[in-house]
């Protein structure tokens, strides 16, 4: 019995298994693990593809990640805020598609104090009181992630990056920690939020024992979500000149976290759908069941650059909707019109 087996056998390996099924997989052994993960999201979830609506809300950004196309050294971006209005339009228009969760998103943003950010979601939440909402909005203090909480959010995105320290300080300026990460993740979950982490695959720097660590503290920390998605290089950038994360690699990863976190929610992430055209089917055959359609103003679109060549920054959210509907369909899936709590929510 291979690793492959192994891991499909018992759901979980041993740190240093893990490295060596990442460092040494075979295509063969990628399409078992991809087999065995789609039965197990069947088994979960049936055909029942979930959707978020993200809305991004400014790409102002106080930080520096070296990785981001956001950072506040890159002097190139364009920086823009949306209102309540806009927010609240986007919403209406992601109501009328049958999308139940938003996803508002955003930089770290000092404009956003808990005033203003819990003054949105108040807003979000009285009008759609039937739909999820999700914040993305960065590291905050346990108080703020209090506030948003009773004004009404159900649930934080705050991907861990790398779950090895060192690993995670190459990838951010100095001050910024994994500690510091990790007690943001443990204040989340403490105040009630359903929590999402997550990393990216191929990031500068990365090996596989990394990425060994990444699956080990998905394991143990039990996440509801977790978003991941190759690294694409962004032209204004420290790490412009590094490559591009591989598509094989990201869905191999996906069918390892299936595996082991059978019912943790694993988006197709749009950043494996721009470096490849099928990338969205690919993901969600290696093990993903929830796609996150962009539901911001075509108008600033591009402006969120987080990487270069971004998907679906000129269509509108109709058209995503409705591609999205036909590439799910395509793999015998489909898109439903539900909050898709996390189960056990
Ligand atoms: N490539 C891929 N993903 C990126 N992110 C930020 N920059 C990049 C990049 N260059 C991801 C990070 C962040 C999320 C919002 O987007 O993981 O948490
Ligand atoms: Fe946006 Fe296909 S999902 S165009």
């Amino acid at each position: 019995m291979d690793l492959a087996d192994k891991l499909i056998a018992n759901g979980s390996l041993a740190l240093d298994e893990y490295r060596d099924l990442i460092a040494g997989c075979t295509p063969d052994q990628a399409q078992r693990l991809a087999q065995a993960a789609t039965r197990i999201r069947r088994q979960h979830f049936g055909d029942r593809i979930y959707t978020r609506g993200l809305i991004e809300l400014t790409s102002h950004c106080a930080n520096d990640c070296l990785y981001c196309g956001l950072r506040r050294s890159n002097r190139q971006a364009h920086r823009y805020r949306l209102t309540t209005q806009q927010v609240l339009d986007c919403a209406d228009t992601g109501y009328e598609l049958g999308f139940r969760t938003f996803v508002i998103q955003g930089g770290e943003d000092p404009y956003f104090t808990d005033q203003r950010l819990c003054d949105l979601v108040s807003a979000l939440r009285q009008r759609y009181p039937d739909c999820a909402i999700t914040l993305s909005m960065g590291q905050r203090s346990r108080e703020s992630y209090r506030r948003l909480r009773q004004a009404g959010a159900d649930r934080y995105l705050l991907r861990h990056e790398s779950a090895d320290p060192a690993h995670y300080a190459r990838l951010h300026p100095a001050g910024m920690t994994l500690e510091s990460r990790m007690q943001c993740l443990s204040d989340l979950r403490e105040e009630g939020f359903a929590v999402g982490v997550g990393f990216m695959v191929g990031s500068p720097y990365q090996t596989p024992g990394h990425l060994a660590r990444d699956v080990a503290f998905v394991e143990a920390f039990r996440p509801e979500m977790c978003g991941i998605g190759p690294f694409v290089p962004h032209h204004a950038t420290p790490f412009a000149s590094f490559p591009v994360g591989g598509v094989d690699q990201t869905c191999l990863m996906l069918s390892i976290l299936r595996i082991v976190a059978p019912t943790c929610l694993l988006p197709a992430t749009t950043a494996l759908a721009t470096i490849d055209p099928q990338g969205r089917e690919r993901g969600i055959l290696s093990g993903a069941n929830v796609v996150m359609p962009n539901l911001s103003p075509v108008g600033v679109r591009g402006w969120y650059d987080l990487y270069d060549n971004k998907a679906c920054t000129g269509e509108e959210a109709a058209e995503c909707a409705g591609c999205l509907a036909g590439r799910m369909a395509s793999i015998g899936c489909h898109l439903v019109v539900d909050r898709g709590d996390p189960p056990g929510w």
